[in-house]
Parts: C-alpha cells; structure tokens; sequence
C-alpha cells in the first residue's frame, strides 16, 4: 500500500545524497574490524537483508537469526500477499533509492517471478487539501523521473472508473452513491508493480540459510536484551536460554520497543486488511487493473491475485496498550503500543467502523464487491515513525546495540538495499545525509507524506475489535 511516500519537508536535497545512494553499488568499503558474533533479532525485511549484507562483507562474522517464528512470519510486517513496489515518492531520496531497489529486484530472477508490473493509480478527490497537494508534489515526481508514456492522466471521474471497468463502463450516479464522489481525479504510474511479498521474504530466508556464517533461531522470542553497565552482552530468550553477542542488531519491527526504549521515535500502528473472493471470470476482468488507491480515504486496492482482490486502508489505525518492564531498567514498568496479531489472538475480526469504511470506498469504485464477504481480515502492524524515515542507527545510550526498523508503511520495496545501509551504519560509513535522516535524534519537521495516514488518533484496538466464533 504503498502511499505516496515522501516528505516534502526535505525539500530538495543536495546530490551528495544521491551520490551516497550510488555508492553501495560499489560494495568494496574497507575491511574495518567488525564484531565476531553478531545477533539480529527479527526475521523480516530488516533483519534479513541486514544478514545477508553481513555475511556478504564479513563472511568471518557469525551471524544468529533470532525470530518469534520461522520466516515467512505469518504475522510479520514484511509478510503478505502483496506489497507496492514503486518509486514516485516526493522525497527526491527515497525516489533514488527506490528505482535503484526496484532495478535490483528485475534484474533478481527469485524475485522478480513474483513482481506483476501492472501500474499503480493515485486517486484523490481533487478538493483543496493536505492530500490532494501530495497528490500534485507525487505526480510532479512521477512525471520527473519516469518515462512519460509510463505517466497517463485521468482528470474525471470517469475516466478513474474506465480503468478498471473498461471504457464502456459508468460510474454509479451520485444518487446511488448517497454522497459526495470522491474519486475523481488520477494518475496511474505503469512503472510501479506488486509483488508476492510472503515468496520475496521466502528467497531471502532461503539464501541466507544457504550462507555458511548465518544460523537461525526460530521458535522462541528474545524476552530481553542484556545490558550491564549500558553494554550490551547479548539476549535471553523467553525460554530462558541465553545468547552472547559482541553486537545485536534489533530488527523486530513493530515489536521493537519492547526491546529497546523507542519513546516516540516508532509508535506501533495498526491498519485493517482484508480479502475478498472472486470468481474466475471477475479475475479475468480485472486482470490487468492497476493497484488503486484513494489518497483521500487511504483506501487501497489490489489487482486480482491468486482469485482474491486485497484492501487495506491507511485509517488513524489502532493501538493496543501493555505494560512491559523498561529495557534498561527492568525493575520499573512502562506503558508501550504492542501488536496483537492474528497469531496472539487468532480469532481478531477487523473493527466494525474499519469494514463499514472499506465498503463506502468500493461502493463508489468496486460497486461488485461492496457488499461481498470478506473472506479474512487482519490487523497489520507498521513500526511508524513521524515522518516515516526509518530508524537505522546505534542506539543512543547502550554500546553493542544497533537499531534497523521504523519501516512505516513503506520499506518492503528496499529489501535488496537496507542491509547494506545497515551494515553501512555499523561500520559508520553511511553518507552523513542518510545518517541524519535515519538518525535516532532526527530532527523531525513536518507531517509524514511518505506514507500519509488519515487524521485522528488510533483507537485502542481491545475496546472495537470483532471476533469470529
Ligand atoms: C498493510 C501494510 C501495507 C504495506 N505496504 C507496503 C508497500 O506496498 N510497499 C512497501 O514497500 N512497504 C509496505 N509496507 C511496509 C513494509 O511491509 C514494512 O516497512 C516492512 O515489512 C518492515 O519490515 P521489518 O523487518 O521491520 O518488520 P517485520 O517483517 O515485522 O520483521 C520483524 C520480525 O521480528 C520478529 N520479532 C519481533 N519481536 C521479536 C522478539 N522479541 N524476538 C524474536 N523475534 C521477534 C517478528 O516475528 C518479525 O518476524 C506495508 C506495511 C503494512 C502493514
Ligand atoms: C530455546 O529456544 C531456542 C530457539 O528456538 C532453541 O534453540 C533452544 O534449544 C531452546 N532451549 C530450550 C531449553 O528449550
Ligand atoms: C548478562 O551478561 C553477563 C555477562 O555476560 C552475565 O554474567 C549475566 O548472567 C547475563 N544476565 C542475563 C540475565 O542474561
Ligand atoms: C490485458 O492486457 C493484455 C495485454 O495488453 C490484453 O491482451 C488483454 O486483452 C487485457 N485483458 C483485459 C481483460 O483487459
Ligand atoms: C478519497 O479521498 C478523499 C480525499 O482525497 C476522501 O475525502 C474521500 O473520502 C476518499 N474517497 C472515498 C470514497 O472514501
């Protein structure tokens, strides 16, 4: 669901970041001294490509995989049906970076099976607001670095429709609707594609198990990092066994801050998904649709895949409130956002106000669908940031502990990248401009338009959610 990822805050930045990103191809950095025996924790996006960027430069580092479950996590961020993977961010940085990923995962023949280049439109409502001006910054972007034939306009509402329904269709009238349409204006960027996310994370468990340093510890969660004396000298798992480490690199995503102390650098949030059903012949129909999504609603839609249209929508979310004992003081108890998953609680059904507001949405987009079944739904857990810069940094109190998450809602696509800019970080080699931007103290300025959520606040997810018997 990729939104329109960016941050007009930045502005333009200065082509010394550009020249970083260029840098990684040239993986030669020097052979600096690197920890003996290293620890990720988390076996998603983060933590894998970190892995495997390890064991690439420092095949004499070992290397433990920890993880709560065996990759692909059923519940972990980086594991689902499908993710965007494009590259029209307004933040002239990740745009760089993002082509530079997605020119990785064609040349990658593992990956690229599993990517569907099928275009992605940006619908907004066209009403003056914060969204229809990132709207008009993404499709500046777009039109910049993309070919043009790759950009088509849609300036009506029918034309939105047309393309997904075909040119013969219409619309539902206004009356039908019961309210103002919003839908109404569009670009579709044919460049950007989907990707079977769960089989991308599949080739990368595959290839780091494949790589004599790196080993795997699935089945049980770290239930605490060790640090005396704020030095880190390893993690305890939660059946007790204990593991020591020169460095640990903590990569849990939305559960990272039960691990170290995040404050409000990354707020776990919540975000409904859900499935539907279709028959053989509506795949057939809407087989070549681009993914679609409605800055304005935050609603999301993918192409037909494997018999089954996914939505998802970037709402305020949900929160769900816990205490644990604080990293580095375990003795006092502090109050943290936590997932709770489909794994946690199995029998979890998206909330009542979250299915009613993807029904208004495909009522006015995918009227066939409106008031279909959802086949299944699950809560989505992103580790969101302010303004959705990640988090890749040593942590700032603790030797020995690096962080690599804060993901929000747009990392998957740097899955053949991040591990080298993590390692970058390690070695502290990572140009200043990445290193500022994914700083632990960044300086935050401005709303996050890199993954644009709807105003308001979460709710706390125990007080709505369903269950199904
Ligand atoms: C609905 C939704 C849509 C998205 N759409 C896109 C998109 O279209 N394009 C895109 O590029 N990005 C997208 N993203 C964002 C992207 O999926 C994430 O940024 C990325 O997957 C985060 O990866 P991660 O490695 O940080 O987290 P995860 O994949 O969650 O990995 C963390 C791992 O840590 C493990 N773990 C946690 N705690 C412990 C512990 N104590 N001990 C052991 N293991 C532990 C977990 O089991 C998990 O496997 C989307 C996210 C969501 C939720
Ligand atoms: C604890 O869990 C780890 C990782 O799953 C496993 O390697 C280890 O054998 C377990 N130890 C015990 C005592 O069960
Ligand atoms: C933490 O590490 C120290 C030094 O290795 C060790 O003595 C201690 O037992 C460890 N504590 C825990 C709780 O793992
Ligand atoms: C999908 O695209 C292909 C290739 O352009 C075309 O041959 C086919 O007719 C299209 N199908 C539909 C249902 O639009
Ligand atoms: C589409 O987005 C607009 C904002 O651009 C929002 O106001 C509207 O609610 C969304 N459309 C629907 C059908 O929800």
């Amino acid at each position: 669901m990729a939104r329109p990822s960016e941050e007009a805050s930045f502005g333009d930045q200065p082509q010394s970041i550009l020249r970083g990103a260029r840098s990684i191809e040239a993986t030669m950095s020097p052979q600096k001294s690197f920890s003996a025996r290293v620890i990720v924790i988390g076996a998603g996006v983060f933590g894998l490509s970190t892995a495997f960027a390890i064991a690439k430069r420092y095949p004499a580092t070992s290397v433990t995989v920890i993880d709560r479950l065996t990759p692909p996590v059923p519940d972990g961020t980086s594991v689902d049906t499908t993710r965007c993977i494009r590259s029209d961010y307004t933040d002239p940085v990740y745009a760089r970076l993002a082509k530079l990923a997605q020119e990785k995962i064609q040349e990658d023949p593992d990956l690229s099976c599993h990517m569907y280049q099928q275009g992605m439109t940006f619908v907004c409502d066209g009403e003056p607001s914060r969204f229809t001006d990132i709207y008009q910054i993404t499709l500046d972007r777009a039109k910049s670095l993309c070919r043009s034939e790759d950009i088509i306009e849609m300036s009506t509402r029918e034309e939105v429709y047309q393309r997904i329904h075909g040119k013969m269709s219409q619309p539902p009238s206004d009356g039908v609707l019961g309210s103002r349409p919003r839908w109404n204006k569009a670009y579709c960027n044919l460049e950007a594609a989907f990707i079977d996310a769960k089989e991308g994370i599949q080739v990368y468990y595959d290839r780091c198990r494949k790589l004599p340093s790196i080993s795997f510890r699935c089945g049980s969660a770290v239930d605490h990092i060790n640090i005396t004396n704020s030095q880190c000298k390893g993690v305890t798992l939660d059946n007790q066994t204990t593991l020591s480490a020169d460095m640990v690199i903590v990569a849990a995503g939305a559960w990272s801050n039960k691990l170290v102390y995040l404050g409000g650098r990354q707020v776990p949030v919540g975000h409904e998904v859900a499935w539907i059903k279709v028959t053989p012949e509506e795949e057939a129909r809407w087989k070549n649709m681009s993914i679609t999504t409605n800055l304005s609603t935050g609603l999301n839609m993918f192409p037909p895949y494997q018999g089954e249209i996914k939505i998802l929508r970037r709402s305020p979310g949900y929160k769900n409130t816990v205490m644990v004992p604080h990293p580095e003081d375990r003795s006092r108890y502090i109050q943290i956002c936590f997932p709770r998953t489909m794994v946690s609680n199995p029998t979890d059904v998206i909330p009542k106000d979250a299915e009613a507001a993807m029904r208004e949405n495909l009522r006015e987009i995918m009227p066939a669908l409106a008031n279909r079944h959802f086949d299944r739904t699950k809560i989505c857990w992103i580790s969101t940031t302010p303004t959705a810069d990640f988090l890749i940094a040593p942590h700032p109190s603790v030797d020995g502990i690096h962080l690599a998450t804060g993901g929000s809602a747009h990392a998957w696509k740097f899955l053949p990248l991040i591990g080298d800019y993590v390692v970058d970080s390690i070695e502290g080699t990572l140009p200043q401009e990445l290193a500022e931007k994914w700083a632990f103290h960044k300086v935050s300025t401005g709303k996050d338009q890199s993954s644009p959520r709807m105003d308001g606040e979460p709710q706390e997810l125990s007080g709505v959610v369903r269950h199904h018997l």
